[in-house]
């Protein structure tokens, strides 16, 4: 197999490159090599002449993206359909990420791949407009959805949390699952490998709220405060419920998946 992986320094990207070699040669590039934004995917694509490409880049900052729609919406729904065309070109499987938030939150339970998506913020909308494209290229692809993703270096919650300074106050009433960036690397491989094509949703088991895991990677004698959305004021709403349900994926990988809190004691 030959593979294209983009975003190589993201929390996903940084895992992916160490891991996908176990599948063939990759060609892992970052911004300066391949910009998402740009015009230059196709050529890219072309010198490169993958069979599988990894898109693991993504304008992934949910907040600004409210003021800056069109970046957001270049990189995470346009530049996917383009590489989309390039796969189907070329007969290349394309795996790419997507996000919770496509969901609105207002379901009282856990999401599943058929759900109605119907996204409350500029972010969602770009990854949802992705996905669509995707789909829309008829190109052979693998969609995986994932929440709240996290690891030991990149810009995430749990090392916020870590190096914050305590009494802290964090949200209790939006609710989701941590996924560890290298438990979706590990799986996403797992994936690959089975062949797995259509849209997934890849989270570990169980579900808790912010406050939840602040508390979970702080330890119970931590000093923080559970507090509403409505007193965290941030540019963009976020679902109240966005835990994705993971039968799916646990049927497809044959096998149960780990709970949240025992993919965090893998990573600390
Ligand atoms: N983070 C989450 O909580 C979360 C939740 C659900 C789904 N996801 C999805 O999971 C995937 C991986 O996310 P992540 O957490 O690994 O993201 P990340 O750590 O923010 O990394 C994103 C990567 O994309 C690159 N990038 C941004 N704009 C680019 C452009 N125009 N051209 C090329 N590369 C560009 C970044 O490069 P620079 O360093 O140069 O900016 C960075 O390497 C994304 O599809 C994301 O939407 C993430």
């Amino acid at each position: 197999m030959r593979i294209l992986l983009t975003g190589r320094g993201g929390q996903v990207g940084w895992e992916l490159e160490r891991l996908l070699p176990a599948l063939g040669e990759v060609v892992a590039t970052d911004r300066a090599a391949l910009d998402l934004a740009g015009a230059g995917i196709p050529e890219v694509v072309s010198r490169v002449k993958p069979t599988l490409i990894v898109n693991a880049a993504a304008y992934t900052a949910v907040d600004k993206a409210e003021t800056e729609k069109d970046a957001a919406m270049r990189v995470n729904g346009i530049a996917p359909g383009i590489l989309a065309e390039e796969a189907k070109r070329l007969g290349a499987l394309l795996v790419h990420y997507s996000t919770d938030y496509v969901f609105d939150g207002e379901k009282q339970a856990p999401y599943v791949e058929d759900d109605a998506p119907n996204p409350l913020g500029a972010y969602g909308a770009s990854k949802l407009e992705g996905e669509r494209r995707i789909r829309a290229s008829g190109c052979r692809h693998l969609i995986v959805r994932t929440s709240w993703v996290y690891g030991a270096r990149g810009r995430n919650f749990f090392l916020t949390m870590r190096n914050a300074r305590q009494p802290l106050r964090v949200v209790d009433d939006q609710r989701g699952v941590p996924t560890s960036s290298r438990f979706l690397a590990e799986h996403t491989v797992s994936l690959i490998d089975k062949k797995v094509e259509g849209l997934l949703h890849l989270v570990p088991s169980g579900s808790t709220t912010w406050y939840g895991f602040a508390r979970q990677i702080l330890g119970e004698k931590s000093a923080i405060t559970p507090i509403r959305s409505s007193e965290y004021q941030t540019a963009a709403r976020r679902p109240a419920n966005s835990v994705l349900d993971n039968r799916k994926a646990q049927a497809l990988l044959g096998g149960a998946l780990p709970d949240w809190r025992s993919v965090l004691a893998a990573v600390r």
